[in-house]
């Protein structure tokens, strides 16, 4: 995926200055910094949920600039902050949404497989309604039905966000193996240390525009971090 000047405004507000953004082939991008940075809305404008300027290519095609469902056909897949599942339906029900276009039954068994193997504790929840599972639980939904859609490419969302430490692990750690399979990552993240681990790169916003662009491998320490987020 490559945008250039993408930029985004709610009203006259300016959210998102114009910033170049690059996620390669098979590679996780973090994407850090404070509240009110301009990290969902940058993920807003590249699905088009938000008035924008700019362009964005996908596979070497522009993506449509105001239209979230093409951009979603194209296989860019948003989980959004926080999390989106509808919580009096089924953990079934939410996963069947994520491929509700979907006809060919064989397809859906293999994407509903890849989900529980992904999340065991998916598949023994299956009936229990979203509302009524664990925060991480349903962090594992919103990512398994986003799953279902089959992505190219997977943005998220602060997945993190009033999880538990452990938590938040299994579910960084589930994101890192779905990479690895391929699968590239746009991961917004408050918890940057975590993210780096993770991340090919990572892009720092504060108060709507690009700050830096991180090397993770060059990331000596924590206070180093803070250098960026207060530079
Ligand atoms: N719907 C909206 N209408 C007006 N302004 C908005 C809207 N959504 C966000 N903003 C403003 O845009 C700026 C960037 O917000 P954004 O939600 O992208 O930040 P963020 O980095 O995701 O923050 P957080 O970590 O708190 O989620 C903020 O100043 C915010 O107040
Ligand atoms: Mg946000």
């Amino acid at each position: 995926m490559e945008a250039r000047n993408l930029s985004a405004r709610y009203g006259q507000v300016q959210a998102l200055a114009p910033i170049d953004f690059q996620v390669g082939a098979g590679e996780l991008v973090a994407v850090l910094g404070p509240n009110g940075a301009g990290k969902s809305t940058l993920l807003r404008a590249i699905l088009g949920l938000v008035t924008n300027a700019g362009e964005v290519a996908f596979m070497g095609a522009a993506l449509p600039r105001r239209n979230p469902v093409a951009v979603a056909s194209r296989g860019v897949v948003l989980v959004p902050e926080g999390r989106g599942i509808f919580g009096p339906m089924t953990v079934m029900e939410n996963l069947e949404l994520g491929a509700y276009r979907l006809k060919d039954r064989h397809e859906r068994q293999r994407r509903f497989d890849r989900v529980f193997e992904l999340f065991p504790r998916l598949k023994e929840r299956l009936g229990q309604t979203a509302g009524s599972m664990s925060g991480g639980e349903q962090q594992m939904l919103a990512i398994g039905r986003a799953l279902m859609a089959d992505p190219k490419i997977l943005l998220l969302d602060e997945p993190s966000l009033g999880l538990a430490p452990r938590v938040t692990d299994e579910i960084l750690e589930t994101l890192g193996v779905l990479n690895r399979s391929g699968l590239p990552v746009v991961l917004v993240e408050q918890r940057a240390p975590q993210a780096l681990k993770l991340a090919h790169r990572a892009y720092l916003l504060s108060l709507g525009r690009l700050v830096a662009v991180i090397d993770p491998r060059e990331v000596q320490s924590h206070d180093q971090l803070a250098q960026y987020y207060f530079a």
